[in-house]
């Protein structure tokens, strides 16, 4: 017989830590705020939205940090949910893109997926969907906005297979769409839900039984349809396997209307049924289990306070196993130092707050002085390294020139530790003397010339600089010498001194691949 479950591994089960990846406009933040508001963490919709908009009505940065309290509070939301305890974080998406946003889907267990019903699979869900293979995260689809007349279904789910590579499980089903939009069906607990835009919760009605006369009452002849559409659908399509899903290779998928508060208490209920609750992390030296009795835990975010007059910051800390509380000592395992958190940040949903304990799953704010990095491992004294928390290819670059050139030293220092601190990362061509920096968000610009400008006093311009991608180069000396030689304007070292390839174009890339085979092209590189 099993032992019970100490206290300790009862918290770690009851909790669920997941992120929302989708396009821009797909409905996250709609949907954020609906889940807050069924979770009880929000008393009044539209709290959310209205921090959106406000963020919105400007892409300068400056008033973006002017609302930063909102930016800390919004990134991680915590929330008692049925039993469990829900641990939602953000995934900046629109002027705010940055590695943050991928990283930060290194740091959950799982992922809800948004898309939009009229736009089906797009760019950004794409790229975030990549992000989140890379550690098998499940992930459970939402499809949103069908009482706008959007694609069908069917095609829809063809095409997060094809385009995705993930099978789809449909767990519910809809009945019509646009203003034809009546309510879907279980698969699963054979209830339908009829939907009223009028309901407080967007439902008007929940019945049991596809054979219900009831249903033909509400729906007339539409009755008929989806009796016919719902064998179809059973026939042809993936039935829900817990295995699949939680290995990443199958998304239980889900219909709604996020605005309209429709299906988003089933996606709530999913989240805590099938997603997983925190498993084991890998490090350098062993797997670590979460209910481990012994706190450990990485850094995957640090978010600076763009006053400089307060030079703190706040670095995120995932915790992975054991207890965190109040005053505890901790290691930061790269500098061997230990440090007291007297005043570490929890995130409850209403309010920022200072707080008592924390467990695996949960994410802790620790306020620094840019003694953290990001990737940073802390633990109670063993020399552990969390890996899987890496630096991803940026997609833009400038060169960046200094205005007076007896600051060259202060810049290089500025941005060497911003680059550590994750904002964007620096590149040294081998055959130049220029700076190059990359970032997967064109924002992140903006806010290293800010910074270097008011912590370094180093003022510079941004130049274009041509350049498609990046690649971190991998292979034996012999081989980087040769291509070092070949191509160096192209060949360059990043912060951490490793190579990396800045390909021109796409064409040069894959000349340049296949001119050397045996150097690896890696599109992201482990943070040290
Ligand atoms: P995002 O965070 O993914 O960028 O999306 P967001 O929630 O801001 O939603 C993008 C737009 O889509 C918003 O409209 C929002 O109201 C709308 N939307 C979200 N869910 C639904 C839905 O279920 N049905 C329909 N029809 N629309 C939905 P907007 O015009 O950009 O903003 P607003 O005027 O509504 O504030």
């Amino acid at each position: 017989m099993s032992s019970p479950a100490t206290p300790l591994q009862l918290e770690i089960k009851r909790r669920r830590t997941f992120a929302i990846i989708s396009h821009p406009d797909a409905g996250k933040t709609t949907l954020t705020e609906k889940l807050l508001w069924f979770g009880g963490a929000i008393q009044v919709a539209g709290e959310v939205r209205g921090r959106k908009a406000s963020r919105h009505a400007t892409s300068d940065w400056m008033e973006l940090e002017k609302q930063r309290g909102i930016s800390v509070t919004s990134s991680v939301m915590q929330f008692p949910y049925r039993e469990h305890m829900v641990n939602l974080l953000d995934t900046p998406g629109h002027d705010d893109f940055s590695e943050d946003t991928y990283r930060t889907l290194t740091a959950v267990d799982s992922a809800v997926m948004v898309i939009d019903a009229v736009n089906g699979v797009e760019t950004q869900t794409i790229k975030l969907l990549n992000v989140c293979r890379m550690r098998d995260t499940p992930i459970i689809t939402f499809i949103n906005k069908l009482d706008r007349e959007s694609r069908e279904p069917i095609e829809l789910l063809d095409e997060i297979e094809t385009t995705l590579g993930m099978e789809c499980a449909p767990m519910t089903w809809p009945i019509g769409m646009g203003k034809g939009f009546r309510g879907v069906y279980n698969l699963y607990t054979d209830t339908i839900s009829f939907f009223d835009p009028r309901a407080e919760k967007g439902t008007s009605e929940v019945i049991q039984g596809l054979d219900n006369p009831r249903l033909d009452e509400v729906l007339g002849h539409v009755a008929g349809e989806l009796r016919i559409d719902v064998e179809l659908v059973r026939g042809a399509s993936h039935t829900f396997d817990a295995e699949r899903y939680l290995s990443g290779k199958q998304t239980p998928v889900y219909f709604g209307s996020a605005i309209n508060n429709f299906g988003v208490q089933s996606l709530l209920d999913a989240v805590v049924d099938l997603s997983p609750a925190p498993l084991a992390r890998n490090t350098a030296t062993r797997p670590v289990p979460p209910d481990e009795n012994k706190f450990s835990g990485f850094v995957f975010k640090i978010q600076a306070n763009m006053d400089p007059k307060h030079r703190d910051r706040i670095a995120f800390l995932r915790v992975c196993s054991g207890r965190f509380e109040r005053g505890m000592k901790i290691k930061q395992v790269s500098t061997n130092k230990q440090i007291a958190v007297n005043n570490a940040i929890t995130f409850m949903a209403q309010d920022r707050t200072t707080m008592d304990e924390a467990y695996s799953g949960d994410i802790i704010g620790i306020p620094n002085h840019g003694t953290i990095k990001v990737g940073d491992t802390f633990s109670e004294g063993e020399n552990l390294k969390y890996t899987g928390i890496p630096s991803f290819a940026p997609e833009f670059f400038r060169r960046a020139r200094i205005k007076n050139p007896m600051k060259m030293k202060q810049l290089q220092i500025g941005l060497k530790q911003l680059a550590e601190e994750g904002a964007a990362q620096l590149f040294r061509p081998l055959l130049s003397n220029d700076l190059i920096l990359g970032a997967v968000g064109m924002l992140q610009f903006e806010v290293v010339s800010h910074r270097l400008e008011h912590e370094y006093s180093v003022d510079m311009v941004f130049e274009p600089y041509d350049c498609y991608t990046a690649r971190w180069l991998r292979g034996k000396d012999a081989d980087l010498k040769a291509i070092a030689d070949k191509y160096g304007f192209n060949v360059a070292l990043d912060g951490a001194d490793e190579y990396v390839y800045l390909a021109p174009n796409r064409v040069n890339l894959q000349m340049a691949q296949e001119r050397y085979p045996d150097i690896e092209f890696l599109e992201t590189r482990e943070l040290n």
